[in-house]
């Protein structure tokens, strides 16, 4: 009997300094197991005399069930700490906030090409793309510039090492091409792309950037037509009071020619810097198409009539953005990027 109360102690004690799973498993084995010491106890119930073998047993008995249910509770227990223990060791702060996915952009000069357009899209432009290796026929001939014609200076050339193939220093000699596609019939296009040109590279002016040009052709085109639609052009992408100003410039493949310029309200901090105190800001050339150019195109000028205009679309953003320096487009610094 005595022996049967010390198991029970000394297996409640051991029990309780279980502290976690596996050794509450190792204690089960220790007094449950087939060799287990409850086990043996209970075997060992025919050893004892005759006289004490029904109380014994039924002490060992009552031995075997408090020790179960004391490990069932513990083994519960102890699994409850568990699952405690990992919520409070992997918690999650759900107050965080999150980390968010960077997500891509357009670059700035596609942005503003895009708004531009979307603004002739809405006047009735085409987009018209055409190739940015050029024949020297389209880039100067056929736009009313022969060779050694002198405004070809106007636009120092990369010429490539088969003779007469340039890269375009205008997107003009798209106009060849899309009257060549369209003559007789009306156009209304624009052309934008990259152009090139063999400059020094300066904060103002880069090798390479982008131009969109605008070409109508039909019958009964007029300077009023251009003039409305430089001033619908203006108006929504620079403000709805914006007032235009034409200028006579001077270009081969348009007669009369004109340079656009666009007021810019001196109560905006950024006028003088923009527009060099004068409160005018110059946005492109334009002009009505050169008989010559028209011909060239496959449209009788005495018919047919047309406007054509060419803007830097870097320009505009420069201009919109004060952005000072043109090489920051294809520098690729995402610092600079990141901001559009
Ligand atoms: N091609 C000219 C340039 O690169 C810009 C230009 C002026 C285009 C007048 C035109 C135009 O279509 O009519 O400087």
């Amino acid at each position: 009997m005595s022996d049967l109360h010390e198991l029970e102690q000394r297996a409640t004690v051991e029990l309780q300094a279980c502290g976690d799973e596996p050794s509450l498993r190792t204690w089960h084995t220790k007094y449950f197991g087939d060799a287990g010491e409850v086990k043996t106890a209970l075997n060992g119930i025919g050893k004892v005399p005759k006289e004490q073998r029904a109380a014994y047993g039924k002490e060992a008995n009552r031995i075997k069930e408090v020790l179960n249910a004391a490990f069932d509770a513990a083994l519960a227990a102890e699994k409850d700490r568990a699952i405690e223990r990992s919520l409070t060791a992997d918690a999650v702060d759900v107050t965080l906030p999150g980390r968010t996915v960077p997500r891509g952009r357009l670059h700035v000069a596609t942005q503003t090409l895009r708004e531009i357009y979307a603004i002739f899209a809405d006047m009735g432009f085409q987009v018209y793309r055409t190739r940015e290796v050029e024949s020297d026929e389209n880039n100067f001939e056929l736009l009313n510039m022969p060779p050694h014609h002198p405004a070809r200076d106007m636009w120092d050339t990369f010429h490539t090492t088969t003779p007469g193939v340039l890269l375009r220093t205008h997107t003009s000699p798209g106009q060849i091409h899309v009257m060549r596609q369209s003559a007789p019939n009306p156009v209304r296009v624009i052309l934008p792309g990259m152009c090139y040109r063999y400059e020094q590279i300066t904060t103002r002016s880069e090798i390479m950037f982008h131009q969109v040009e605008g070409l109508a052709v039909g019958e009964g085109i007029t300077m009023a037509d251009l003039k409305g639609t430089i001033q619908a052009f203006a108006r929504r992408l620079f403000g709805q009071e914006r007032q235009i100003r034409i200028r006579s410039s001077y270009f081969p493949f348009t007669e009369p020619s004109i340079e656009v310029d666009v007021d810019w309200p001196m109560t905006d901090p950024d006028a003088v810097r923009l527009t060099k105190g004068t409160g005018w800001l110059e946005i492109m050339g334009a002009g009505m198409v050169h008989p010559t150019v028209l011909r060239n195109g496959g449209y009788d000028p005495e018919k047919f009539s047309g406007f054509a205009f060419g803007m830097g679309p870097q320009r505009i953003a420069m201009l919109r953005y004060g952005i000072d320096d043109i090489r920051e487009f294809w520098k690729n610094d995402l610092r600079f990027l990141q901001q559009f």
